[in-house]
């Protein structure tokens, strides 16, 4: 049997893991389409005290996490050629549907959690890991942008989703949101299911979900519309 998709995560709270990747359609695949590996970065720490962090040179407020410590850390994970290192910061670039699918296309990936101020620069400069965002807005560490990373991810295993087809469909496949839907009872609270999903009528009803994820992205999300309708010209 293929060997599962593999993730190690390099954070000071480990005990968050698998979290909500635990449940629903992650943890159902955990340990069968992907497992999950965490390591402790203050293991690595060389004094008695375990220290991983230490005020930024310069000053101001926070503390910054040791090169020292995170790159033992690293020399410790067996599998680094697998696979990207990402480090989790509000400062990398944006994640995206794209990047999932590449991610979820290797068959190992190193990420790394920050919590303080962030990490030594001059770690990032040895290990050059690709800096990933997953949005304008500041957690208090990576841990929960690593599960979205993951979870994300996961879904788009094969085998992890029941039909291919549902992937296929949905938000962003080709660069517009998803179309609503609706299921029984057909009449509820003085509102009805839109004949025409009931017509049995196949190219009419894929032509109606086409015309309302398009009149959804171009008022919701005017960046996705102009990338669509340049796309399609
Ligand atoms: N760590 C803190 N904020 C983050 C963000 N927006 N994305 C990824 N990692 C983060």
């Amino acid at each position: 049997m293929k060997k599962p998709w593999k993730v190690t995560v390099l954070t000071l709270f480990p005990e968050m893991f698998p979290g909500p990747l635990g449940q629903s359609i992650s943890g159902k695949a955990l340990g069968h389409q992907w497992d999950l590996e965490t390591i402790q970065i203050r293991d690595f720490a060389g004094d008695k005290h375990k220290t991983v962090d230490d005020t930024s040179f310069g000053g101001g407020p926070g503390m910054v996490i040791r090169a020292d410590v995170l790159d033992k850390a690293l020399d410790s994970v067996t599998d680094l050629s697998g696979g990207p290192l990402i480090y989790l910061t509000p400062r990398g670039c944006p994640l995206t549907q794209n990047m999932v699918k590449e991610f979820a296309s290797m068959p190992h990936l190193t990420l790394i959690c920050g919590r303080y101020e962030g990490i030594d620069e001059r770690l990032l400069q040895k290990r050059k890991p690709l800096e990933v965002s997953i949005g304008d807005y500041v957690l208090s560490g990576g841990e929960l942008g690593a599960m979205v990373l993951m979870d994300a991810c996961v879904r788009v295993l094969p085998g992890v989703m029941g039909s291919d087809a549902s992937l296929e469909e949905e938000s962003f496949q080709d660069g517009l949101l998803e179309y609503p839907h609706y299921t029984r009872p057909q009449s509820w609270d003085g509102q009805d299911v839109p004949e025409v999903l009931t017509s049995g009528h196949h190219e009419k009803i894929r032509v109606w979900r086409r015309a309302q994820a398009e009149k959804i992205t171009a008022e919701r999300r005017p960046d996705l519309w102009a990338k669509y309708v340049e796309k399609k010209k």
